[in-house]
């Protein structure tokens, strides 16, 4: 059987998550393409930033995607899910759908969250099928504005 393992981000595979991210960026709120330079920058930051946490998604020790979970409050035991990618070759296989179930199980046995929610574009059908398949729910729509919507799980 095939191994999907969440491995965190690191100084290694900052330039994977940079390249997956751009080739997918029309599905991002921020969808411009990111430089080297932008990316070396929020890595920075980003290892100083306790409340975000990211990963790369491994199968059988080969890098196939990214997902993070953010905005982790520890008083209200709430977090955001996102920066979920599966790049095109592994897509349609479950993968998806296992790299949240791992992702909420690490939110709540690690982190100690009760709560996840997330926002995403409204015409992003793959994604949405993924995320209320996973246990979200639609709970507000934002189309006027960016076409967003939010989830609950
Ligand atoms: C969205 C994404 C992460 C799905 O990953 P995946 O590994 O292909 O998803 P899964 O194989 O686990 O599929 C789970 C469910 O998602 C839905 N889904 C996934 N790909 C789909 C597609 N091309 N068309 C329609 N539904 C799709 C289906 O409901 C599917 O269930 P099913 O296989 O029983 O029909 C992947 O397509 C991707 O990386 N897309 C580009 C980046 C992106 O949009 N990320 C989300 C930003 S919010």
């Amino acid at each position: 059987m095939k191994q999907l393992e969440l491995i965190p981000l690191s100084s290694g595979t900052v330039e994977f998550a940079r390249q997956l991210r751009n080739k997918h960026r029309k599905w991002f709120f921020h969808s411009e393409e990111i430089s080297k330079q932008t990316h070396i920058a929020w890595y920075r930051k980003y290892i100083e930033d306790w409340w975000d946490v990211m990963f790369i998604i491994h199968l059988d020790g080969k890098p196939i995607g990214t997902i993070a979970i953010y905005n982790i409050d520890t008083s209200k035991r709430t977090a955001e899910v996102g920066r979920l990618i599966i790049d095109e070759p592994y897509q349609r296989q479950g993968y998806g759908t296992a790299a949240i179930k791992l992702i909420l199980d690490y939110g709540r046995e690690t982190l100690n969250v009760l709560d996840f929610y997330l926002s995403l574009k409204s015409d992003n059908w793959d994604a949405m099928n993924l995320y209320k398949k996973a246990g979200f729910v639609i709970t507000e729509k934002e189309d006027r504005l960016h076409g967003k919507l939010y989830g609950k799980h």
